[in-house]
């Protein structure tokens, strides 16, 4: 498997542009008052994608040999990878005021951000890991 290495994180990076890309627009029609943000074709299609980024993901540290709960910038991500989908659902659906769905959204943003600049260093600390 790990022939496809190159492959596999490809299809990952192309996961984190199309869920970030989706996560955004989705995010900016909520604040905008459009209902069709939350149309089951669009949910769907956030799950599909989250799921092929996720099982990339797990091939991606299997193939390196680096895991979640032992390599400290792994365990990072996951864990922001939660926080990320509890803010999105905030920011998407649960949140019961423009404020609080607004808010979420700023802060689903900056995690993934963040999230990336962890990836692209490999430090738990990302971008933070030069300070
Ligand atoms: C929203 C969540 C995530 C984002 C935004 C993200 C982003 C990225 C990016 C941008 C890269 C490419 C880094 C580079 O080539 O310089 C990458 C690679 C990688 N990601 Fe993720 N990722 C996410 C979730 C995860 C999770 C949950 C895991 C582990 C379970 C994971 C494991 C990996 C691995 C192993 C690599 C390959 C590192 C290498 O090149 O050796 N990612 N990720």
């Amino acid at each position: 498997m790990a022939a496809w290495f190159l492959q596999i994180l490809w299809i990952h990076v192309g996961c984190v542009i199309a869920s970030g890309s989706l996560f955004f627009t989705r995010g900016c029609m909520v604040l905008a008052g459009w209902r069709a943000a939350n149309h089951t074709a669009l949910r769907w299609i956030s799950v599909l994608i989250d799921m092929l980024l996720l099982a990339a993901a797990i091939a991606l540290t299997t193939i390196i040999h680096q895991y979640p709960f032992v390599q400290a910038w792994l365990t990072v991500k996951v864990v922001l990878l939660v926080a990320y989908i509890v803010l999105g659902t905030f920011a998407l659906k649960r949140g019961r005021t423009r404020a609080v769905r607004a808010t979420c959204f700023v802060a689903a943003v900056v995690v993934f951000l963040f999230i990336v600049t962890v990836a692209r260093t490999q430090n738990p600390f990302g971008l933070f890991a030069q300070l």
